[in-house]
């Protein structure tokens, strides 16, 4: 990225309220994250094979105007300009996962040598500016012949996903300390198998539910397996999207709702993870669907693996209410809409548009959702380490005419998440750092590449990088720990 095409920041730091600065301690990581499928592009190189997400993109009708990551922003070629730009930006982590598909191409067997050095030479990049590295072994791209086996709702996935662990866990254990297992297994298991806006886009409830259940297993084992291979010293964390469920009232039948939609959303993972059972009214709730028979003796001591830390990725809360079940329409779930719903089980509950300002996604904006999610799982996991590994913001950005990108939005949405994060510390959780989502526009998902959540603007024609003011904004805050005022005009 040239220096000229770097915008004068237009963020004021506020003279007004010089006495109660949101200040961070001084050890706080102040990241941006990223992901294999949406960003690296390359995706028939070095013996790469395809994912769910390369097949299901190339599937007519599965992402908006039939986007692809076959280039995404071409970050397998350029991860040394980017590496550079974060040091620009003076982020002190940075969190991207691994490409399954380049590392073993079929799921299973070998690792390809060359696929695992472009993330050897992707870490030392990081290393040698100063940038913490966190690996997230899988963020959604299964390789397809694992799902042409079967993919989540099969046993054996697990197993793969384990020795997959255990291969990257022995090339890049001794230089990177921060280890997520599993993002977001919600949307893995019941956007992938339920509702099907994403890959591989299968709309089966009962898949859906094996698939979670295999997912935390797949989490499970790939602990140990790390643990194996891996300096004790490394941190292994999962990075889950739990919901905040808000109630529409206290009647009791919109309490019950939010109650099961929390089990379907929450405690269907951190129920195993955290504790080692899964809530007995998951059970019943979703008695209709399956009889759980795919759960194994045994497989709850391995899910439930001591962790050094939990990821949280928030963006936005979830209103709900009983319903009818004979007035259940097509579901939006943030993700994208089907007609069939990722909550098995789930036509007596209504999703309701929560209050305030909304995002480009539609989302709404709400920093309190986040205080909550942080002090319940200080609650849930007393004495874990709680990093946020997610949070962010798509906004419709556009370059000025002398190609600067003003987000003014942002730079509030980031403001109010990263103060409620301050605000969750004070209140006695153990937050150790925060990962932007994300570093650069980039393929988002279903929507392609119409949603733009950077910090930083990605000219779709050229690849051109630009940092976005909320860039700027979020470097003032990682260079000095304290939050700037965002920029009223
Ligand atoms: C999260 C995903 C991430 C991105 C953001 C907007 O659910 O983990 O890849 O799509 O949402």
């Amino acid at each position: 990225m040239p220096e000229s095409a770097q915008p004068e920041t237009p963020i004021l730091v506020s003279p007004a309220a010089p006495e109660s600065p949101v200040t961070f301690p001084p050890a706080f990581l102040w990241g941006a994250a990223t992901s294999a499928y949406q960003i690296e592009g390359a995706v028939r190189e070095d013996g790469r094979t395809p994912s769910i997400w390369d097949t299901f993109s190339h599937t007519p009708g599965k992402t908006a105007g039939g986007e692809t990551g076959d280039i995404a922003v071409d970050h397998y070629h350029r991860y040394r300009e980017d590496v550079a730009m974060m040091a620009d930006l003076g982020l002190t982590a940075y969190r991207f996962s691994v490409s399954w598909s380049r590392v073993q191409p079929t799921g299973r067997g070998p690792a390809v040598q060359v696929g695992l050095d472009f993330y050897r030479r992707l870490v030392d990049e990081l290393l040698q500016h100063g940038i913490t590295p966190a690996v997230t072994l899988y963020h959604w791209d299964l390789p397809q012949e694992l799902e042409d086996a079967g993919g989540w709702p099969e046993r054996d996935t697990a197993y793969r996903f384990a020795e997959y662990a255990q291969i990257v866990g022995e090339a890049l254990g001794d230089r990177v300390e921060h280890w997520i297992t599993l993002n977001e297994p919600w949307c893995s298991a019941f956007l992938g198998y339920g509702s099907g806006v994403h890959a591989p886009g299968r709309t089966d409830p009962a898949a859906s539910l094996r698939a979670a259940h295999h997912l935390n297993l797949a989490h499970g084992l790939a602990t140990s397996a790390l643990r194996s291979v891996m300096p004790t010293r490394n941190e292994v964390a999962i990075s889950l999207n739990s919901s905040v469920v808000r109630p529409l009232s206290q009647d009791p039948a919109d309490v019950a709702a939010a109650r099961k939609i929390d089990d379907l959303a929450n405690g269907v993972f951190h129920g195993p993870i955290l504790h080692g059972a899964y809530p007995k009214s998951l059970f019943e709730a979703t008695r209709s669907v399956t009889d759980w028979s795919f759960v194994q003796d045994g497989d709850l001591e391995v899910i439930h693996q001591p962790l050094n830390a939990l990821g949280l990725n928030y963006y936005t809360p979830t209103l709900v209410s009983a319903a009818d079940p004979q007035l259940s329409g097509p579901r939006a779930d943030g993700h994208g809409a089907s007609e069939h719903s990722p909550w098995p089980a789930s036509d007596d509950v209504a999703f309701h548009q929560t209050p305030g300002d909304r995002t480009e996604m539609g989302w709404s904006v709400d920093p309190s959702g986040l205080h909550e999610l942080i002090m319940r799982y200080t609650r849930e996991a007393p004495g874990l380490p709680i990093y946020i590994t997610e949070n962010g913001a798509a906004y419709d950005d556009k370059p000025a005419a002398d190609g600067t990108v003003h987000d003014p939005e942002r730079i509030a949405y980031l403001h109010g998440h990263l103060a409620a994060v301050r605000r969750a510390i004070t209140d006695g959780a153990d937050v150790r750092g925060y990962f932007l989502w994300s570093l650069m526009d980039n393929f988002e998902w279903a929507y392609g590449y119409e949603k733009r959540f950077g910090a930083v603007y990605v000219d779709y024609a050229t690849l051109e990088r630009t940092p976005k003011s909320s860039a700027r904004w979020y470097e003032r805050a990682a260079r000095t720990g304290v939050l700037p005022e965002v920029d009223a005009r």
